[in-house]
């Protein structure tokens, strides 16, 4: 081991063992400064749209302020590696989900954290079912018409994602693979600004979390073909879904949850999970949650064991899938 390594690793256990020697003091101050959320995308795509509407209830339920800062680049892996080296304090938190804390594993084998070694699970937030969109002007009327025109189409399409580990990319790998396509991928730094080029016409296709497509299908401006659950959304009433359309192999739902470095004291942990909570219960947060699509938690799976519990599932799910799949 070189000493780099040696000074990192004495450095962490410095900050744990600091941490935990703080924890009285910390956890009944807490909080009396700004807390950061990092989203590991763009703004204006699912996770920060999530992020943003959670943590502004936690906000007031907390006294202070909690700024969102958007840190993009590597399917939000770069930004998950600050988090995971970030003091475990409570004042530095993220919001990672599927891609990020799941997919990654497989997908990155120099991967700089890993999802339950070094976090601390806090709360999930939302379910978010993918939907598959493509442009408004694409030549296919239903699932089946979109499915016959992209085997057909070779490597012609291009397919919009947010990255390699990103739930964009992830999603869309596990249909390229039930269709056996190879489109192009076109990444970006976030759906967000993907989702703008879909509407723009710049790209073909994608697969996108529900959060991310209600407001654009609603104005008519991109086209929506399934929803890849088995039972359709209440906010796209009319959306049929994947088995419906005569795709019942494609089934994804992604999920954001909050996490914090790996340390931080468990009174602090619980002071945020019972924050998230008291959003989650909120008739305000709710609805505009609900009307992007978003599947609440029930309060049993809003605990920290219970999202240790699903990240552990979704790694082992993912790495399977994962491991040989092209990076596209
Ligand atoms: C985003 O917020 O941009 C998305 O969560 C990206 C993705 O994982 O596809």
């Amino acid at each position: 081991m070189n000493l780099f390594v040696r000074l990192l690793r004495l450095g962490r256990f410095t900050l744990a063992a600091g941490a935990a020697l703080l924890t009285p003091a910390l956890a009944a101050d807490y909080p009396t400064r700004t807390i950061t959320m990092i989203v590991p995308f763009a703004a204006g795509g699912p996770t920060d749209v999530i992020a943003r509407i959670v943590a502004q209830h936690m906000s007031t339920t907390l006294g202070q302020a909690i700024v969102i800062e958007n840190v993009v680049g590597a399917g939000g892996t770069t930004a998950t590696t600050r988090a995971a080296r970030a003091t475990p304090d409570g004042y530095t938190l993220i919001t990672g989900h599927m891609g990020t804390h799941a997919a990654a594993v497989p997908l990155y084998p120099k991967l700089a954290y890993h999802p339950t070694k070094d976090f601390e699970p806090v709360s999930l937030l939302a379910g978010t079912p993918i939907l598959i969109l493509a442009r408004s002007d694409f030549p296919a009327k239903d699932l089946r018409e979109f499915v016959t025109y992209v085997k057909a189409s070779g490597d012609k399409l291009n397919q919009a994602h947010a990255g390699v580990g990103s739930v964009s990319h992830v999603s869309c790998q596990l249909l390229k693979s039930v269709l056996d396509i190879k489109p192009t991928g076109v990444p970006f730094n976030g759906t967000g600004p993907a989702m703008n080029a879909l509407v723009g016409k710049q790209v073909d296709f994608m697969c996108d979390q529900i959060v991310n497509a209600v407001p654009q299908i609603n104005g008519g401006t991109i086209k929506a073909y399934a929803i890849a659950t088995p039972d359709r959304n209440a906010s796209q009433p009319d959306l049929p879904t994947t088995t419906e359309g005569g795709l019942p192999a494609f089934k994804a739902q992604a999920w954001n949850a909050i996490f914090a470095p790996k340390g931080t004291p468990a009174p602090i942990v619980a002071t945020l999970n019972a924050a998230a909570v008291k959003a989650l219960d909120d008739p305000g947060v709710r609805k505009r949650l609900l009307d992007l699509g978003s599947v609440i938690p029930e309060p049993a799976e809003r605990t920290p064991e219970a999202l240790g519990k699903l990240v552990e599932a979704e790694i082992a799910k993912w790495t399977p899938v994962l491991r040989d799949a092209a990076a596209n």
